[in-house]
């Protein structure tokens, strides 16, 4: 039995004599109600205020005239209202509800069933009403909508041995979405498995939009774009196979998260993200900004629907950067907004196996011990200043990008200059450096490089105190992200 008729059979077994059903999903509910309704032998009557009650007359579009005549009448079985969440706000709809829950509580042979795209109860018959919110179809309705789609239309090519990962990358979307995914995706003959994923991700990237706080992060950005920082790499690359519908089957521990802290500039944020093109899962930026804003409703609830807009469009990463923010934690660890900080831990506790979390820490003192425990991460890592040969690796990386050849430099001399620098510094000399010389019409060299770096001030010299603090409390906590270790920016 699927997820959604469970739940519509608990809440009838329960006697719940109102159930609220959350969903945009009508159509798809209704059938649940309806096959629920035929095991268990009794009539299915539906209502909306266009249509009024099924069998009854127009007066009873006015959803208190429709629940008095079910009372009056003693209607027993499953009745379903379709969207009457817009006539919460009216006392004496209200009053009605609480008068039919009186009522069925006494008969006990009766459900009725708000099915609602909104979540809208009023704190007035918050009590009365049983409360569901159903989730999108899972696994097993997905390869009934699979195969009805194919049946219906025998010109789409559904590949065979593509189907359980095609199923699972499909989580998330509603009954229609599903179909016309299918439809859009699987059209073309010559479709291969990849490009067929490859459409289900960008459908899915609509549904997270449409949320407003996440956003796509586009797998643009490649491994190899990382330089040094070979520890990170290393477990990025042994892991890469683990969001597989095969590596869930065998029962390999999915990994549940990462949380990389460290010194400014140093690839925290570049590391995040190489992670969607490395393990072709999408990723979703959280938007704490818009989050905390208020423009969502109070940020617990955003929060909590951001959580749950990402549950639906698993396998997933979540990115959360700069996560002391995130947590609404001030500079001491301070918590601001608790509610969300305590909803997040228990969520990562109990959060769905195929959503990994990829987080990033500047004022790392500020995390309470509570996030670094065992358990919630997988791996903290800290990103320190890059070592020599780091260093080097870096500047080959930007140099290439930007359109110069790596052995018309001396790395030697380009190492020793860079000393205590951070990626983001070796980037920046290399892009003025360029730029100026473009000015002159040539391409840049050596000694433009020199020149650009001889004027720059980096970040560990004016922050040198702070950036030993951060070392110090770092390298009790977390792993280092390069193969260097301690040593590394002194070499
Ligand atoms: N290890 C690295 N390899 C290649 N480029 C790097 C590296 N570190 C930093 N960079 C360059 O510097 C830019 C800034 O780095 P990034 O945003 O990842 O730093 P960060 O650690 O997230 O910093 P912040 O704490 O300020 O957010 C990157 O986009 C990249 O171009
Ligand atoms: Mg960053």
């Amino acid at each position: 039995m699927s997820e959604m008729l469970n739940m519509l059979q608990n809440a009838v077994a329960g006697r719940s004599p109102i159930v609220y059903v959350f969903s945009p999903e009508e159509e798809r509910i209704l059938r649940g109600i309806r096959e629920i309704a035929a095991q268990n032998g009794t009539p299915v009557i539906t209502w909306s205020c266009v249509r009024g009650l099924d069998g009854e007359d127009a007066a009873t579009q006015s959803p208190v005239e429709a629940i008095k005549t079910i009372i009056a009448k003693d209607t027993h079985g499953m009745i379903v209202m379709c969207d009457l969440a817009p006539f919460l706000n009216d006392n004496k709809t209200l009053r009605a509800i609480r008068e039919a829950y009186n009522d069925g509580r006494a008969k006990g042979d009766r459900t009725i069933f708000l099915v609602c795209a909104e979540n809208i109860v009023p704190e007035a018959i918050k009590k009365e009403i049983h409360f569901l919110e159903v989730p999108t179809p899972d696994e097993n309705e997905i390869v009934d909508i699979i195969k009805k789609t194919a049946a219906e239309d025998s010109s789409l090519n559904i590949p065979e041995d593509a189907v359980r990962e095609i199923t699972l990358a499909l989580k998330g979307l509603t009954e229609n979405e599903i179909a016309y995914v299918l439809q859009r995706a699987c059209k073309n003959k010559e479709s291969n498995k990849d490009e067929i994923l490859d459409e289900i991700f960008s459908e899915k990237k609509n549904v997270v939009k449409k949320s407003g706080f996440l956003e796509f992060s586009p797998p643009r950005w490649k491994i190899e774009s990382i330089g040094g920082l070979d520890n990170l790499k290393q477990w990025l690359f042994k892991r890469q196979h683990m969001f597989t519908r095969e590596a869930v089957e065998a029962g390999v521990p999915v990994p549940k998260g990462l949380l990389m802290m460290g010194i400014s500039g140093c690839g925290k944020s570049l590391a995040v993200k190489t992670i969607s093109s490395l393990w072709n899962i999408p990723m979703f930026r959280l938007d704490m900004n818009l989050v905390f804003s208020g423009m969502y409703g109070s940020p617990e609830e955003a929060f909590h629907r951001a959580l749950k807009t990402i549950e639906s469009v698993a396998p997933a990463v979540l990115w959360i950067d700069e996560i002391e923010n995130a947590l609404g934690l001030d500079d001491s660890g301070q918590r601001i907004a608790s509610h969300i900080f305590s909803s997040f831990l228990t969520w990562m506790q109990e959060k769905p196996p195929l959503i990994f979390i990829a987080a990033t820490a500047n004022k790392i003192q500020a995390l309470p011990a509570e996030v670094l425990r065992k358990g919630r991460f997988d791996e903290v890592f800290f990103c320190d200043l890059p070592s020599k040969e780091e260093r080097a690796d870096i500047l080959k990386i930007h140099l290439i990008r930007n359109n110069a050849n790596p052995d018309d430099f001396d790395f030697k001399m380009l190492q020793i200059m860079t000393e205590g620098w951070n990626g983001a510094e070796i980037e920046q000399a290399i892009i003025s450096a360029r730029t100026e010389a473009f000015y002159e019409n040539r391409p840049f060299n050596q000694r433009d490089l020199e020149t650009v770096m001889s004027r720059i001030v980096p970040l560990s010299d004016t922050m040198e105190q702070q950036i030993k603090a951060i070392r110090s409390w770092a390298f009790s906590r977390a792993t280092p992200a390069s193969k260097y270790g301690k040593s590394a920016a002194k070499r």
